[in-house]
């Protein structure tokens, strides 16, 4: 018997969503959409080879999975939408920032709702997002199974603890940002010593990309990996001692703090 092709609605069309969906083989998934504007859910439909929905109530029922892609600040009035259609054969993923699992099953009202929390990162953009998931404990483990591959269809999937969330999200959610800083800073070193801002930064992407396919290919801690280009009495120690006196490493940790604190004060 031809096993039935599972459906995955998403509720808010923006840049996570778009993302995501893009990355999904549509001849594998029926795939369904609503957001705040029919007509242009429908112009977004065409454009995604998906199909859209005329209210969240009806995309719900149509859905194995509904996937919450809306920002954090409109999730409770869209909950309210759903109630009426929920049923705890359905599957909830939610992608919003800051809501817990048990913050979504007070939304959901229905006890034994299965429910996953997912943090997928900027680089869903083109398909290498890191993501975190974690699943209260009415999901399956088929539907947590499915949902993994999902997100894996945009990168890479990592099991984090829900305490754990927080500190995933500035460490993988944020820090593409401070990345493209010290990519920036080398870059603008180049500058400094002669090299056009052009080449500088598409110099220093490649070596950033290639170091991080190193400590990933190798296994290796990163600090032998210093110490591996670390020739003694060379110019990379050099640099390195300079880094450590001027407080790099602490400075990176203190950013991750004050990210984490900030997402605690914003509840
Ligand atoms: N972007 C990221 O890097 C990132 C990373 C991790 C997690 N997330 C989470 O992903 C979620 C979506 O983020 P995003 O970056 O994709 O935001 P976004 O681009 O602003 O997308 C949100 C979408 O929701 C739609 N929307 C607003 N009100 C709605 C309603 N009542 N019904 C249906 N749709 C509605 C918006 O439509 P209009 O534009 O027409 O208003 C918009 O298309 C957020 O919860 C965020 O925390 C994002």
């Amino acid at each position: 018997m031809e096993k039935k092709m599972k459906s995955i609605g998403f509720i808010g069309v923006g840049k996570m969503a778009t993302a995501i969906i893009s990355g999904l083989d549509k001849d594998k998934f029926n795939i369904f959409i609503s957001g705040r504007d029919l007509e242009k859910t429908q112009k977004q439909a065409t454009e995604l080879q998906v199909l859209a929905m005329a209210s969240h109530e009806e995309l719900v029922e149509k859905s194995d999975f509904v996937v919450l892609s809306v920002k954090p600040q409109v999730l409770a009035k869209i909950t309210d939408e759903i109630l009426p259609a929920l049923t705890a054969d359905k599957t909830i993923i939610s992608i919003a920032a800051g809501y817990t699992l048990s913050d979504l099953a007070h939304l959901m009202t229905l006890e034994n709702m299965p429910i996953l929390r997912v943090m997928p990162n900027i680089n869903a953009k083109i398909q290498r997002s890191t993501s975190a998931i974690v699943r209260n404990e009415f999901v399956s483990d088929d539907n947590y199974q499915f949902a993994k591959e999902i997100f894996e269809n945009i990168g890479s999937v990592h099991e984090v603890a829900e305490k754990d969330f927080s500190a995933f999200t500035a460490i993988a959610g944020s820090s593409p940002a401070f990345i493209y800083i010290f990519i920036d800073a080398l870059a603008r070193a180049g500058v400094f010593h002669g090299l056009s801002k052009e080449q500088a930064t598409a110099i220093v992407a490649d070596t950033v990309a290639a170091s991080a396919e190193m400590v990933i290919q190798s296994g290796e801690n990163p600090w032998t990996l210093v110490d591996q280009v670390s020739s003694p009495g060379g110019t990379t120690v050099a640099g390195v001692v300079s880094l450590e006196q001027n407080r790099f490493v602490g400075t990176v940790i203190d950013s991750i703090t004050a990210t984490i604190e900030k997402e605690k004060a914003l509840k």
